[in-house]
């Protein structure tokens, strides 16, 4: 394909924001609009050039915005619309995109649709939510439960039904079979795209349509007491439905109807299940995310083998996306450590497809303690014990070392990380050898190197603890060798090559020419630009 060719959302990388943990203006200690406005240069300088933010829309905030009253406005916590076509226009001036949280599967409990589906067994909008009679014995309809804990259903006394919430009891799920709740959802839509937002990710996007027939989803084998209460089914009737992708179709219908929109979709679901949501034609969504790096154990054949089954997978047209953190899982530093945080990153900006990185991890952000009286998140609440509390790679932006990392003036929602006097923006954005530093080198030659934004991905055979692999695009050709453990392993490639480091997670070794078989030090990421001539 022609470089030209190539959209923004195959070649740029994309930065997820939580918007009430980036950047506080206001000083109640809850991140909005206009702290993003601020931070955008420091995003444009970073080499960023798509970002998606998290729910900014009127909610209770009982889910934290995934829980949204109002799809068409903004919470005022964040601003005002105003607020936000200025965040609009402040980044389509730097060239850069934003992508929108759309939240379709499920409504608020206080949004104006659910309180009329509610309020009689005969309301008009009684069908726009999954309402059904009791099964005979008074009880849930049937055995579905919730991501969150316990039954899915929740009985409603004034009309004697229950209502499906696949999250919380305050985010009833909408129903997505009834006609008019397709052409509300996809007027939302429809609403952003006229504003000139570039595109949408999806939340739960597997989960918009259930069964028909309402069957009990079969029990899962692997369940034990450790695990959440969810995981004691298979949810092979309440999610992932066939019929889910003509309701995706459509909603690409109306990206497409739009210049260059983008259409994500989280999609918690094995590769082979994964793919079919790129759609028949590939006019599903663009880019179904792809969570392996979150969920793999850190081990170079473990890694090896998911990127090739992805590569194998993909539809011909399919474009390939890696995440490496997100707000609902621990943070990859605190998963692999901080010395392989940085491995972690080469192998994230060096993948074919698409990569998102999660606010903070650039400067290396761990996983932060979170006192039990401090908790916020539903999910840690609603199943003490067993649910993962969510809180610990939600808490604030570490901007500089002042007071609260000067993420605001207030009381901070969430405690900081006591590191932040070291670890912030301020500190390491020329500090030779920082995450943040070693980020912005990184993303700048990624952004400058067709080889490594769209080029090709060839694997490269190692037996050990290496992972390696080359893209390459007309006469480029780079050689990416990372070690995933913290010992040294030999590197002894079936062919010849000769090359220059021209990145590395170890300063000292940029600039040196190397070749043939190598000894690679522990936690140790070589990006190397291969001499292509007449024996490559
Ligand atoms: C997925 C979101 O990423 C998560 O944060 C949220 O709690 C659930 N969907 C429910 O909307
Ligand atoms: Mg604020």
């Amino acid at each position: 394909m022609m470089y030209k060719n190539y959209l923004w959302w195959q070649k740029n990388v994309i930065y997820q924001i939580y918007p009430r943990s980036f950047n506080d203006s206001d000083g109640d200690g809850i991140g909005d609009l206009q702290g993003i406005i601020k931070k955008l240069d420091y995003l444009n300088d970073l080499g960023i050039v798509g970002v998606w933010i998290s729910p900014i829309y009127p909610s209770p905030m009982a889910d934290f915005g995934y829980d949204v009253s109002d799809y068409t406005g903004i919470h005022e916590m964040f601003g005002d619309m105003k607020d936000f076509d200025e965040l609009l226009k402040e980044i389509h001036k730097r060239d850069m995109k934003l992508i929108l949280d759309l939240v379709p599967n499920h409504s608020s409990d206080k949004h104006p649709w659910f309180i009329e589906s509610k309020s009689s067994k005969n309301n008009p909008k009684r069908d726009w939510y999954i309402w059904k009679d009791p099964a005979p014995d008074g009880g849930p309809p049937n055995n579905w439960l919730s991501v969150f804990g316990g039954s899915g259903w929740e009985y409603d006394e004034a009309t004697g039904q229950y209502y499906y919430h696949a999250f919380l009891k305050e985010q009833p799920d909408l129903n997505w079979r009834n006609p008019e709740v397709q052409n509300a959802m996809l007027n939302v839509m429809k609403f952003w795209l006229e504003k000139g937002v570039d595109g949408f990710r999806v939340d739960v996007m597997w989960h918009m349509i259930k069964d028909a027939k309402l069957r009990d989803d079969p029990p899962n084998p692997d369940h034990n007491e450790k695990l959440n209460s969810y995981s004691r089914h298979i949810p092979a009737y309440s999610t992932d439905q066939d019929e889910v992708h003509d309701i995706v179709r459509k909603m690409r219908k109306v990206v497409d109807s739009y210049k260059e929109r983008l259409l994500i979709g989280e999609i918690y679901l094995p590769i082979s299940k994964l793919v079919r949501y790129y759609g028949e034609d590939n006019k599903g969504a663009h880019l179904p995310f792809n969570f392996q790096l979150l969920q793999l154990p850190w081990e170079a054949s473990k890694i090896e083998a998911a990127i090739n089954e992805y590569e194998g997978a993909l539809p011909p047209e399919g474009w390939p996306n890696w995440v490496l953190g997100n707000h609902d899982k621990s943070r990859i530093a605190t998963r692999v450590g901080k010395e392989q945080a940085k491995v972690a990153a080469m192998l994230l900006l060096t993948l074919r497809g698409t990569p998102t990185v999660y606010y903070g991890d650039e400067l290396g952000m761990e996983d932060v303690d979170i006192p039990e009286d401090k908790i916020q998140d539903p999910q840690a609440l609603n199943e003490p014990g067993v649910g993962q509390s969510r809180d610990p790679e939600r808490t604030p932006m570490q901007w500089d070392d002042s007071e609260n990392a000067g993420f605001t003036t207030g009381e901070p929602w969430l405690p900081l990380m006591k590191n932040f006097r070291e670890v912030n923006v301020k500190k390491q954005w020329d500090e030779e050898g920082s995450m943040l530093h070693f980020h912005r080198r990184l993303l700048h030659l990624r952004n400058k190197e067709p080889a490594l934004h769209v080029g090709d991905h060839l694997p490269v055979y190692t037996e050990n603890n290496l992972l390696s692999y080359m893209r390459s695009y007309n006469d480029k050709l780079f050689l990416i060798i990372l070690n995933l453990k913290n010992s040294e392993e030999n590197f002894t490639p079936g062919f010849f090559w000769k090359g220059e480091v021209k990145l590395s997670t170890h300063p000292e070794f940029e600039g040196k020419e190397m070749e043939g078989a190598l000894r690679i030090k522990g936690d140790l990421g070589l990006l190397i630009e291969v001499i292509v001539n007449e024996y490559t």
